[in-house]
């Protein structure tokens, strides 16, 4: 039986299959409509989310299964003080596949070792999102064709930000990508994440000013600065609107440069450029299903 905690837990050979028969979903959504009929997906949320909860339960949907689940700690038994290994058996009597988000680093790990079902990390605390990071490499093998030989820029909030830290540890396994951390001094990339990059001898460079090094982007990878994860308000207010991508930054961008963001959006992309046909986080954000899609497929064996 698999899990999925980590980008990592496929191999760049696995992740092209499983994007392979993403885009396969994505053009024949009809083929696979009944792939999953009986079998029940759960989705434990300890902590808030819109799309990636329900990005997943329209993937199970799609595909003919159905969904369980809750989408607040405060709505199951953690509330009375029962334990992820706990709850895991439980809801491995009840589904067939667990996707879990929790605000503990390694909870759904935890979660895995007691489980008698697949479970995916929706998401644990500040530490990685692998899910969104299989949509973020989906869309951008789909818009660009390649996975590698690229420069992607990463801006704003760089320390709390777990989808950042998902995305380059993925994409150090590809072929010549550079990668520039745009943040304020304070929301810098974790340490362990440039020793990583160190060790591996991948190029990165660390920067405040988004529009010096705009040109030189095949990729801007924006994101929301993690409110949530911040000890004090006023850290907070500070840092939130230090970075405003608009039309004019937009300017001094590549032709063909592609905006991506997680989502939620807060002030980080001013919304006159969802307009630019550079902008794909709404794409990215339907990619999000088709990947889904394809993993609870994989995990299933069911394909
Ligand atoms: C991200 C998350 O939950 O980490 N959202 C998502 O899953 N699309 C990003 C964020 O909350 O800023």
């Amino acid at each position: 039986m698999r899990h999925l905690m980590s980008p990592l837990d496929f191999t760049t050979e696995e992740l092209d299959r499983l994007f392979d028969l993403a885009n396969d979903i994505e053009q024949n959504p009809g083929k696979y409509a009944h792939a999953c009929d009986g079998k029940i997906l759960a989705t434990c949320f300890y902590e808030p989310s819109t799309r990636t909860r329900l990005s997943f339960e329209s993937a199970m949907t799609r595909l003919g299964g159905t969904v369980i689940g809750f989408s607040d700690a405060a709505s199951s038994s953690a509330s009375k003080g029962e334990s992820v290994s706990d709850t895991i058996r439980i809801i491995s009597c009840y589904s067939d596949i667990c996707a879990m988000r929790h605000p503990k680093e390694g909870a759904p790990m935890v979660a895995a070792e007691k489980s008698g079902i697949p479970v995916i990390n929706a998401g644990d605390g500040g530490h990685q999102h692998p899910t969104q990071t299989l949509t973020d490499l989906l869309t951008i093998r789909s818009m660009k064709g390649k996975l590698d030989h690229f420069t992607i820029g990463l801006c704003g909030d760089l320390k709390f930000g777990r989808t950042v830290h998902s995305l380059i540890n993925a994409l150090v396994r590809y072929q010549n990508i550079r990668f520039i951390f745009i943040s304020p001094e304070e929301l810098k990339v974790p340490d362990y994440i440039t020793d990583m990059l160190k060790e591996k001898n991948i190029p990165y460079e660390e920067v405040i000013r988004l529009e010096d090094i705009m040109p030189h982007l095949d990729i801007l990878y924006m994101t929301r600065v993690q409110k949530e994860r911040f000890f004090n308000e006023e850290d907070y207010v500070r840092l939130k609107d230090f970075y405003i991508l608009d039309t004019v930054k937009m300017a001094l961008a590549k032709k063909d440069m592609l905006v991506l963001h997680p989502l939620p959006r807060v002030n980080e992309i001013s919304v006159e450029v969802d307009e630019d046909p550079r902008a794909a986080y709404f794409k990215q954000a339907k990619y999000g299903v088709y990947v889904r899609m394809a993993l609870i497929l994989t995990l299933l064996e069911l394909h």
